[in-house]
């Protein structure tokens, strides 16, 4: 069976780490993103080790879009076994400066995108008995994060969502697992509003991650050899949260 897989938010930071590690793997991409001068960059480089990849630009929180980027992906490579669910925002506000608004956009794409996208794809799984699905999580859901309630509520959802979907899906091939991060040095946390050196000393290992460990657990659980793991969060974080 060709592997297919979608990877969301896919145009720069942890999103072009997975596509180019699965990549690597001989997994052929569909590639989603709001920003289509990085999708076409990372499209460039996985192409470069043999795979094909298309992109699709557009937001990957609503499904209307998302059932456009599936048929697309469906008439240029078949039918995807694979889905990493990437994109998200990861803004800093302080509680009491922080909105009904803000909130509901930030869990319409942190939670509800992913949501929506397993609604999406899952049933391509379920017709080829085998899928794997990988959504990024945070460490900020499991050991909280100053500024960032909205943000690591959303992130818990994502680790709830996981567990409960591995299971109604455990006898039908499907994995369903997540991988939160701690820090790790994309354009995301350069841009965001914190010493990122001095939030890494707070870490055990003292530096933030690389996008490459990431990209790699998320190979790994998308691997065959990953097939009796499921509901599992494998933590990639420099040992700032060890259960
Ligand atoms: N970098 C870290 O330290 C860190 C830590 C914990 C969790 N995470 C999580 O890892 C994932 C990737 O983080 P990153 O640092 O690479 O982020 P990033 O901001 O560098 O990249 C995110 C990508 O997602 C895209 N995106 C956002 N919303 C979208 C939407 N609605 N539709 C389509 N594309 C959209 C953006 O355009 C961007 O290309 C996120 O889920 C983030 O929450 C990152």
């Amino acid at each position: 069976m060709r592997k297919i897989a979608v990877v969301t938010g896919a145009a720069r930071g942890l999103g072009r780490a997975i596509a180019q590690r699965l990549a690597e793997d001989g997994i052929d991409l569909s590639l989603w993103d709001l920003n289509a001068d990085g999708l076409n960059e990372t499209a460039a480089m996985v192409r470069q080790l043999g795979v094909k990849a298309i992109t699709c630009t557009g937001n990957c929180a609503d499904a209307k879009t998302i059932a456009g980027f599936v048929e697309k992906t469906h008439a240029e490579l078949g039918k995807i076994n694979i889905l990493v669910n990437n994109a998200a925002l990861s803004p800093f506000c302080k509680f009491e400066d922080l909105t009904e608004e803000l909130w509901d956009n930030l869990m319409a794409i942190n939670l509800k995108g992913p949501f929506l996208c397993c609604k999406a794809i899952i049933p391509d799984m379920v017709e080829q008995q085998w899928g794997r699905v990988i959504n990024i999580s945070s460490s900020s859901a499991q050991a909280g994060a100053k500024s960032m309630s909205h943000y690591a509520a959303s992130k818990g959802g994502i680790i709830g969502f996981s567990k409960a979907l591995a299971l109604e899906y455990a006898t039908r091939g499907i994995t369903v697992n997540n991988v939160p991060p701690n820090f790790v040095n994309t354009e995301g946390l350069q841009e965001a509003p914190i010493d990122v050196d001095a939030f890494a000393k707070t870490t055990p290992m003292q530096r933030p991650g690389k996008p490459r460990n990431i990209a790699a657990a998320v190979a790994f659980l998308a691997s065959d050899d990953a097939d009796y793991i499921t509901g599992h969060t494998l933590g990639v974080n420099g040992g700032r949260y060890t259960n």
